[in-house]
């Protein structure tokens, strides 16, 4: 039986074609094949957000999601978000509010942050608190972190 597939996807605007186990999940191939070590395996069950990204513009656990799954979707990780706008102000209003310490979570938090944003230009404390749920923090407690959020939606859409 043939256990891999050939599976062609796009990885931050860059077609790319990978030979993969039909097991192989988008956070070891983004780590362990392409290099593209900005998602974070935290958990790996799921729980943490830190695998966060984006797949044809929706927030996704990288550690839940299979590779053979995403043929013909385009994947985008925080290595590829350096010239999206509201990823720039995200990462400008995280350090200014210091919503972040030791920065393990803080590529999911950023893309699950411009997710929410894709949904909900000006979200409230609440809306932030309840689309953001999903992105463990051990060191900042979210305060900073939604007041990060909220600024930079405030920046973009004044
Ligand atoms: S590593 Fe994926 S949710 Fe924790
Ligand atoms: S900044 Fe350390 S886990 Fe969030």
């Amino acid at each position: 039986m043939n256990d891999t597939l050939e599976v062609r996807i796009t990885v931050n605007d860059s077609p790319i074609v990978l030979e993969v186990p039909l097991t192989e999940t988008l956070l070891t191939s983004l780590r362990d094949r392409l290099q593209l070590t900005g998602a974070k395996r935290g958990c790996n069950q799921g729980v943490c957000g830190a695998c966060t990204v984006m797949v044809d513009g929706m927030a996704v656990r990288a550690c839940l999601s299979l590779t053979a799954n995403c043929e013909g979707q385009s994947v985008l990780t925080i290595e590829g978000a350096g010239a999206d706008p509201a990823i720039a102000a995200l990462q400008d209003a995280f350090i200014e509010a210091a919503a972040l310490q030791c920065g393990f979570c803080t590529p999911g938090q950023l893309i699950a942050a411009r997710a929410l944003l894709a949904q909900n230009s000006r979200p409230s404390i609440e809306d932030v608190q309840q689309g953001m749920s999903g992105n463990l923090c051990r060191c900042t407690g979210y305060n900073r972190i939604i007041d990060a959020v909220r600024k930079a939606a405030q920046r973009l859409h004044p």
